[in-house]
């Protein structure tokens, strides 16, 4: 029986899991960061401390067990907020300590690198997985659990900063990623034209920086007042096809280029409708399968990461008793080439 924490931003999670099922999956949220319209580190590390305790306890009364059952603790240990980062894994060590069990340090990124294998055990090696979130907008080619080569990543802004800073722009809140699917359901995506950055340029690499400058320019000198309400689905849906179209026209081209049958997406923004109906319609037309996680293990969730930790503690079971191990705040630091 393993108990995981993710605590990378602005989620406190904790899951219990035992042979790859999820008994418990809590995610608690930091809603009060949407006043600040983004995340507060030092707020964030305070709202863990006050929470973590609770949302611990919470994954252990659902999963039915004791606290004794725990045999393994696992924790998010790089890349995210740091201050965040320690609260996390402060609190993981102290309780290993305490049951005196194993500590499974895990990498946040690999974590939604596998959400597919924890959503759907069928999924099989190798698959191409898009990581989207507001941090990170990466394309990986994974070959097992513990081999994975990344294709290419963001230049610039990740797709969720692109979503949450263009909803910003149209007024809308924070995160703006939800809000923008939401009205982009009822909107013309063709009633605007923004750019397509990098598309065409043979790489796995995005941008999504251009757009944003894009859109702030067209909004001042379309509506230089004020931005008509009745336009923002078209708006939306518009903004939401050019970043959607990117990422899934690279997705696909790096599966049939790979010749791999399979794409996973992950990460907040994988949640968006507009991405996974095209996703799916895309790869189908290429006989690709695509698996979408839940939105529970979509988001930053600690199942994901409870997950990883069982098959690294299967591949070294006498491993991962030292408590002596770091966090680290900057993104893809320790990912494998
Ligand atoms: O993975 P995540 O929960 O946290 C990290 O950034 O690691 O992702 C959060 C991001 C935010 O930028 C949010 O706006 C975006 O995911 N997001 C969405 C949707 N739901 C969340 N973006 C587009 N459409 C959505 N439905
Ligand atoms: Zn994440």
């Amino acid at each position: 029986m393993l108990l995981a924490i993710e605590s990378s931003c602005d989620e406190t999670s904790a899951a219990v899991l035992h042979n790859s099922q999820v008994l418990s999956n809590i995610i608690s949220s930091q809603v009060f960061h949407t006043d600040y319209g983004g995340v507060i580190p030092e707020l964030a590390s305070r709202a863990h401390v006050q929470s973590i305790s609770a949302v611990v306890k919470a994954a252990i009364q659902e999963a039915q067990i004791e606290t004794k059952d725990l045999t393994a603790i696992a924790v998010t240990t790089e890349p995210g907020l740091i201050g965040s980062l320690l609260v996390g894994a402060n609190f993981a060590k102290g309780l290993a300590l305490r049951l005196g069990v194993p500590c499974v340090p895990v990498h946040h990124i690999e974590g939604h690198l596998y959400s597919g294998c924890l959503e759907d055990s069928t999924v099989e090696f190798p698959f191409i997985a898009l990581v989207v979130s507001g941090g990170h907008t990466s394309l990986f080619e994974v070959q097992s659990y513990n081999s994975y080569s990344i294709l290419g990543m963001t230049k610039d802004d990740a797709a969720g900063e692109a979503f949450d800073k263009v909803a910003k722009l149209l007024g809308l809140g924070y995160p703006g990623g939800p809000l923008v699917d939401k009205l982009a359901q009822s909107g013309n995506p063709a009633a605007y034209t923004f750019p397509r950055s990098m598309m065409h340029d043979g790489t796995y690499n995005f941008s999504f920086s251009g757009l944003k400058t894009s859109v702030r320019y067209f909004l001042q000198k379309t509506f230089p007042e004020s931005i008509p309400e009745n336009l923002l689905p078209d708006i939306c849906a518009s903004v939401q096809a050019a970043i959607t179209e990117v990422l899934v026209a690279k997705t696909i081209r790096a599966a049939v280029e790979k010749n791999v049958r399979m794409v996973v997406i992950a990460g907040g923004v994988s949640a968006n409708s507009g991405l996974r109906k095209l996703m799916n319609s895309t790869a189908a037309k290429h006989r690709i399968r695509m698996v979408a996680p839940r939105m529970s293990f979509c988001m930053d969730n600690a199942a994901m990461i409870g997950f990883l930790a069982e098959k690294k503690l299967h591949d070294n079971p006498g491993g991962f008793s030292r408590l002596d191990f770091k966090v680290h705040s900057a993104a893809m630091r320790a990912m494998r080439k």
